[in-house]
């Protein structure tokens, strides 16, 4: 039985869109449209969709800023939602503590923390996305990652039920944590008085860095595949002699072999086709299984 919105999301159905085209939600630009999509204006509202879907057993998906994920073509089935309103990506600063609501900017956050003299996240600069998406994966560089700076997250279940994870219950390992609820809609950072010249000093040198070797002003998701045992998966694909290998639209980055662009008529199967090329290549030239870090939807 086709689900209809007016029955499904009654007392809500304003805020809930139909067939919400997700490219332009997304860094790669592709993929096609989610069944259902929210943006909900506060906590109540989010709490209120997630027990609609919860009873009607909707898929639900957290989309955060889309930097790390490709969506398929066919789109997805379910609703997505997205922390976009203002009362979820508040950024406040108490000594050495930052809070942010899951849908702040982790730039925003790193930056603060900066200017307040905080040390600990300016090893995070330049990474993109949103506080949630970055707690949910422990996104990190090699100087460091969120996890270990967090010491507490306020979560919302598939239930719609709030609740506090606190720094004992949180376990961050390589790009992955225990923080497995639906929603991330809060955290805090425990982080290190430090001077804010300095640390600017500090971050802008990474920065610096990470700009000569990464194609970050491209159509890209960051890096496609974790790196396999600390080593690094670009370094792999680069010595297997993929870098510019391309498949439609979508081609292995010459700076950084760990990168996909995709050109603006790519399609995500080219980016999928080319994913699994790279991943049996390796794995035939090299005998080393490469495992994706992006979300595939
Ligand atoms: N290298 C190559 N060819 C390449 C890519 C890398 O020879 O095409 C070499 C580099 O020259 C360097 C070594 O491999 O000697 C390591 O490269 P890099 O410093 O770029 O680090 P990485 O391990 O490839 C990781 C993260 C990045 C993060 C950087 C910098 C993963 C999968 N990648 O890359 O994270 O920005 O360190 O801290 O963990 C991401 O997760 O999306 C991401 C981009």
């Amino acid at each position: 039985m086709a689900k209809s919105l007016k029955s499904l999301f009654a007392g809500c159905e304003k805020i809930v869109r139909e067939a919400e085209p997700l490219a332009a939600h997304t860094w790669f630009r592709l993929g096609g449209p989610a069944e259902f999509f929210a943006e909900p204006n506060s906590v109540e509202e989010l709490a209120a969709i997630v027990r609609r879907c919860h009873e009607a057993g909707l898929p639900i998906r957290i989309l955060g800023g889309g930097s790390n994920i490709l969506v398929r073509d066919d789109g997805v089935s379910g609703m997505v939602l997205r922390l976009s309103a203002a009362p979820f990506s508040q950024i406040s600063v108490d000594q050495g503590t930052v809070s942010a609501g899951g849908g702040a900017k982790l730039g925003h956050v790193v930056s603060t923390a900066v200017r307040e003299g905080l040390a600990g996240l300016e090893t995070l600069v330049g990474i993109p996305g949103t506080v949630g998406g970055a707690l949910h994966g422990n996104a990190g560089s090699r100087g460091g990652d969120v996890g270990q700076w967090t010491c507490l997250a306020t979560v919302m279940t598939r239930t719609g039920e709030i609740l506090q994870r606190e720094r004992e219950d949180l376990v961050f390992s390589y790009r992955q944590s225990s923080l497995d609820e639906l929603v991330i809609l809060g955290c805090q950072f425990q982080l290190e008085p430090d001077d804010p010249q300095e640390l600017t000093k500090r971050m802008q040198k990474l920065w610096i860095v990470k700009k000569a070797s990464q194609p970050l002003g491209d159509q890209s998701a960051g890096c496609i595949f974790k790196n396999p045992r600390g080593i690094s998966a670009g370094l792999l694909i680069d010595q297997a002699g993929l870098k510019g290998t391309r498949i439609g639209g979508a081609e292995v980055n010459d700076r950084h072999a760990n990168f996909i662009v995709a050109d603006a008529d790519a399609t995500a199967a080219d980016v999928l086709r080319l994913v699994e090329l790279v991943r049996s290549r390796v794995a035939e030239r090299l005998g080393v299984e490469l495992e994706t870090e992006i979300e595939i939807w």
